[in-house]
């Protein structure tokens, strides 16, 4: 589910930075002439890093104008995705996976110590505006279930009390190490090695 789209106040315009519109003809340029639609997706994560995590319709016209496509077809590629926000979204954008995997792992779990520690429920921000949460589909992590991603950074191997612990380094303004948080590295067995222990002696 993406963060809620209705009554939001919406800039009057927007245009890539002249940093960001040189990134943009790059990517622009790796497709045939004609075919500069296949952009539209690294296109509108530019745009949505530029624009503090989220897409205003006058972003998605900035795109549909560079990539020369009828803007509806930019508002539908830019509502599909979870990935693209349609309204503003905390410092600190919380997905929780809550897919079978994870689901098998307790992420209901820790779908209730988030929402208890913040306050809010899925799809909603803290009134501090640092955290919005929102529940997601397979983020691809499932041998490190359960999960969170916060922003661009993957907290994997999670338990209700770790995921707090992330939540409060956060708000203090700290970065926590991401990845597992249950001391394996990568997705090695817990508990350590189970095969061809033999060579490692
Ligand atoms: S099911 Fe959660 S990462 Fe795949």
């Amino acid at each position: 589910m993406s963060a809620p789209t209705a009554n939001v106040a919406q800039p009057e315009s927007f245009a890539f930075t002249p940093e960001n519109l040189a990134e943009a003809k790059k990517i622009i340029a790796r497709y045939p002439p004609g075919r500069q639609a296949s952009a539209v997706m690294p296109l509108l994560d530019i745009a949505q890093r530029q624009h503090d995590n989220w897409l205003p319709r006058a972003a998605m016209d900035h795109v549909a104008g560079l990539l020369e496509m009828p803007r509806i077809r930019v508002y539908e590629v830019a509502s599909f995705y979870t990935m693209y926000n349609l309204a503003p979204v905390g410092k600190y954008f919380l997905q929780v996976c809550t897919t079978t995997p994870c689901w098998l792992r307790k992420s209901g779990d820790i779908v209730e110590a988030v929402k208890a520690h913040l306050g809010i429920g899925i799809g909603e921000t803290t009134a501090d505006g640092l955290f919005t949460l929102i529940e997601v589909e397979c983020l691809g992590a499932c041998v490190n279930a359960p999960m969170i991603q916060v922003n661009d950074d993957y907290y994997e191997d999670l338990t209700p009390d770790s995921v707090v612990e992330i939540l409060k380094a956060l708000a203090n303004g700290e970065r926590p190490q991401a990845g597992p948080q249950n001391g394996r590295r990568s997705s090695e067995p817990e508990g350590g090695p189970t095969t061809l222990t033999a060579f490692m002696e």
